[in-house]
């Protein structure tokens, strides 16, 4: 959208044309609801697996069969009614949660089991292994779970925090098992972007048999940086991003999807890859996950906030009105917006209250405009937002001045 070609060549990455797919997996189900008081009802679950799938979301993880006859029921239907999705059910390396995610997925299409394990020191103190112990139980699963189903992703959860040597050879032991997708989680949200690259980058050139096999990645938002940290893990290599709606999560939340998928469209001049994503149906289904989870999304939210394609200051306004590049860098309708929202407030200028006039169809000569922008200012240091309404009594009230 914006040329930024004026600017010195070592300041900016150079542009790229040519660009790789990269698989968006949608964790909202799982990973979103597991957030405390995000529950949602088997039909809300239902017809959010329904809109991520109609959005293009490759894979969703439809949630934890083992955990409770609910959410196996709930994965069971979403596989059963999946069309193009991928329907992925976690398990632990339990052969118990493996056969119970299997039952589940296996009426999708194409279905996914994903097991995981926690291989930090602090995550393999809880089953109380032994390296060698948790490297043989690794195998053991996904070797059974790869006995079911053709699609096996594995999970080393903790992994930015587990030891470098044990983390390469986890990950080589679970790829010489089946493991057909190798996701590296960033559980606690600890990485920055500089060593989220490096470590995908860094695990491809090291494990044996990394070139087989997809590395997706996973980030938690403890520090603010998840979106930034998937986007680097991209760099580093990494091609399935794993993130949910809004941000839901435990804690902090995990990677937002729509800032994710965002920030590679509008930025591939220099992140070139896509994803098969339609961006036009992002605001509908954030504002559904924000409604059937009770996790409203703060207004000056990236992408979806109430407040992320409005604009009150005078400045602003003025320049919106002329080109609305000079302070927007997305399309309001790319998101599913119809319109950006210019704000009626005590920074609006006169000819945001013009346009604003010429949209409920109120046409006014200069001399009552000047009379009605002194009115709308009085009434705008008074109240926060001045709607239609007000404005309308505001031009009857200056009738007569014309
Ligand atoms: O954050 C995490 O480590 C997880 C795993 C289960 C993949 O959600
Ligand atoms: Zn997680």
């Amino acid at each position: 959208m914006t040329d930024t070609t004026n600017t010195p060549a070592n300041d900016r990455v150079s542009p790229v044309t040519a660009k790789e797919r990269v698989v968006i997996f949608d964790t909202t189900l799982r990973d979103g609801e597991q957030s405390p008081g995000a529950t949602m009802t088997h039909d809300e679950k239902l017809e959010i697996a329904e809109l991520l799938d109609d959005m293009g979301v490759d894979i969703i993880e439809a949630g934890f069969p083992i955990a409770s006859e609910g959410d196996f029921r709930a994965v069971s239907e979403i596989a059963k009614r999946s069309k193009q999705s991928v329907i992925c059910g976690l398990a632990r390396a339990q052969y118990g949660d493996i056969d119970r995610c299997w039952e589940a997925v296996k009426h999708a299409a194409q279905p996914r089991i994903h097991t995981f394990i926690g291989t930090s020191p602090l995550h393999r103190a809880i089953p109380n292994l032994t390296m060698d112990e948790m490297a043989e139980r690794i195998e053991q699963t996904v070797t059974h779970a790869r006995n079911l189903c053709d699609n096996v992703q594995w999970s080393p959860m903790d992994a930015t925090r587990t030891e470098w040597d044990y983390l390469c050879r986890t990950v080589e032991i679970a790829i010489k098992a089946g493991a057909t997708t190798i996701n590296i989680p960033d559980t606690v949200g600890y990485t920055a972007p500089v060593e989220s690259a490096a470590l995908i980058r860094n695990l491809i050139a090291t494990v044996p048999g990394a070139d087989d096999v997809i590395f997706a990645t996973h980030c938690h938002n403890d520090l603010g940086m998840a979106t930034a940290n998937s986007l680097a893990a991209v760099a580093g290599g990494a091609r399935q991003i794993e993130c949910t709606i809004n941000g839901l999560g435990e804690r902090a939340g995990n990677t937002a999807l729509e800032e994710v998928v965002m920030a590679l469209r509008v930025r591939g001049d220099i992140m070139p890859y896509e994803t098969r994503i339609d961006t036009r149906k992002l605001m509908h289904i954030s504002r559904r996950v924000a409604t059937v989870s009770g996790f409203a999304v703060q207004f000056n939210k990236a992408i979806v906030g109430k407040n992320a394609f409005a604009h009150e200051s005078g400045i602003h306004q003025d320049g919106m009105l002329k080109n609305a590049e000079t302070f927007e860098i997305m399309r309001p309708e790319d998101v599913g917006l119809s319109a950006t929202n210019l704000v009626m407030g005590k920074h609006s200028g006169r000819a945001a209250l013009r346009d604003k006039l010429r949209q409920m169809g109120v046409e006014v000569g200069d001399n009552q405009l000047k009379d009605v922008f002194v009115r709308f200012k009085e009434l705008a240091d008074r109240k926060k937002e001045v709607y239609d309404d007000d404005i309308l009594a505001l031009v009857t009230a200056s009738t007569e001045v014309d």
